[in-house]
């Protein structure tokens, strides 16, 4: 059997950054409360009116792993983009990242699948290197939240930031790379963390615009339940599968949603927190982009054979966990 590991890394964050003292005028919060309940002191907010965009931000981000990493990009066979914010309805991110960078041999797809959006995506790349079809996979987790926020409804705003972040897939000789993967999904959660409007059921017509549904929507207590719920189960489903327990866990990097879900995890998996990756403070809720920043950020201390766990919950519902050996040292 093939052993797939993530080779390299990209990321990109827009400068803007939108505080939670900025957010005090805008709707009726305060940092006290924003910093308490989700653990969020900032976030970075995309320049749309300058282009910077998911496209632009997933270029960049695949743009800087491929200098990193000294990659041609005639060489890549496949990118895949994990994102509910597409530039279009139609053609994919994807496919448009290849082009931007050059990467003509390739092909590519988005999937949506909210926060597990980089999760489900990874899984996907793996697939096809195992298989023997492809050599090198590109896997992107790319937001712009701030596109599709109310900017007057406290209960979201103050949670979403943007971003992106890039990995690169390839088969690895020393047995290091993704060993198990634990993914789920339940559409009966539709109703707690949708967005109405502008699909097929309520494509964009002035009387839906004017209802506002084309915001995202959540309730935010039964998805929280259910995001502590499924993200430690299915990390003990994992370690179960491996014959491992926590303690010989190196790293989780969980989704970023709330520092309290996360807290709650680490405490149901009887887990240090020092060992759980996190960004939330500085970037707040980038959506699929949550997990490959954090592995950016902790890049340069994560060691060749460290036992790591990806895990996240989302819109939905979808959630899972993912096992993998590190196959490098340190940054690029
Ligand atoms: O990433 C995808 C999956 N998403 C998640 O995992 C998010 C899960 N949910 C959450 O993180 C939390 O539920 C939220 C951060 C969204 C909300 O926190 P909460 O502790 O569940 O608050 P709540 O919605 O139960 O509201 C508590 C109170 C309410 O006031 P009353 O009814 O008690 O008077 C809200 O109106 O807090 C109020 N509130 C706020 N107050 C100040 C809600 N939002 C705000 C706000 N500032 N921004």
């Amino acid at each position: 059997m093939i052993d797939v590991a993530i080779t390299a890394l990209g990321k990109y964050l827009p400068e803007q950054r939108l505080t939670n003292k900025d957010l005090e005028k805008m709707v009726d919060t305060n940092d006290e409360w924003i910093t308490t309940r989700t653990g969020i002191k900032e976030r970075r907010i995309a320049n749309k009116e300058d282009g910077e965009v998911t496209t632009y931000m997933a270029t960049k981000a695949v743009e800087q792993l491929i200098a990193k990493r000294g990659l041609d990009p005639l060489e890549i066979d496949l990118i895949i983009c994990g994102t509910i914010t597409p530039d279009l309805r139609f053609p994919d991110t994807a496919n448009a990242v290849a082009h931007n960078i050059g990467a003509t041999n390739a092909f590519g797809f988005d999937v949506n699948a909210a926060c597990s959006g980089f999760l489900f995506s990874l899984a996907t790349g793996v697939a096809y290197i195992k298989s023997g079809m492809y050599k090198k996979v590109i896997v992107v987790g790319v937001d712009t939240m701030s596109s599709i926020l109310n900017y007057e409804d406290r209960s979201t705003c103050i949670i979403f930031g943007d971003g992106a972040g890039a990995t690169l897939l390839e088969a690895n000789v020393e047995g290091n790379g993704i060993k198990d993967q634990v993914l789920r999904g339940d559409g009966s959660g539709i109703e707690f963390l949708h967005m109405k409007n502008g699909g097929a059921l309520n494509p964009i017509t002035k009387e839906n615009i004017d209802s506002g549904d084309q915001y995202v929507f959540q309730d935010g207590r039964p998805v929280f339940k259910r995001a502590v719920q499924g993200m430690s189960r299915t990390v003990k489903q994992v370690l179960a599968n491996n014959n491992l327990v926590s303690s010989e866990l190196d790293w989780i990097v969980p989704h970023q949603a709330n520092m309290r879900i996360i807290n709650s995890v680490a405490d149901q998996l009887d887990f240090p927190l020092e060992k759980v990756m996190q960004t939330i403070e500085n970037y707040g809720n980038t959506t699929a982009a949550t997990i490959p920043l954090c592995l950016n950020d902790y890049e340069s201390k994560l060691k060749k054979g460290d036992k790591i766990i990806l895990t996240a919950f989302g819109g939905g519902f979808t959630w899972g966990s993912i096992y993998l050996t590190w196959a490098y040292d340190g940054e690029l």
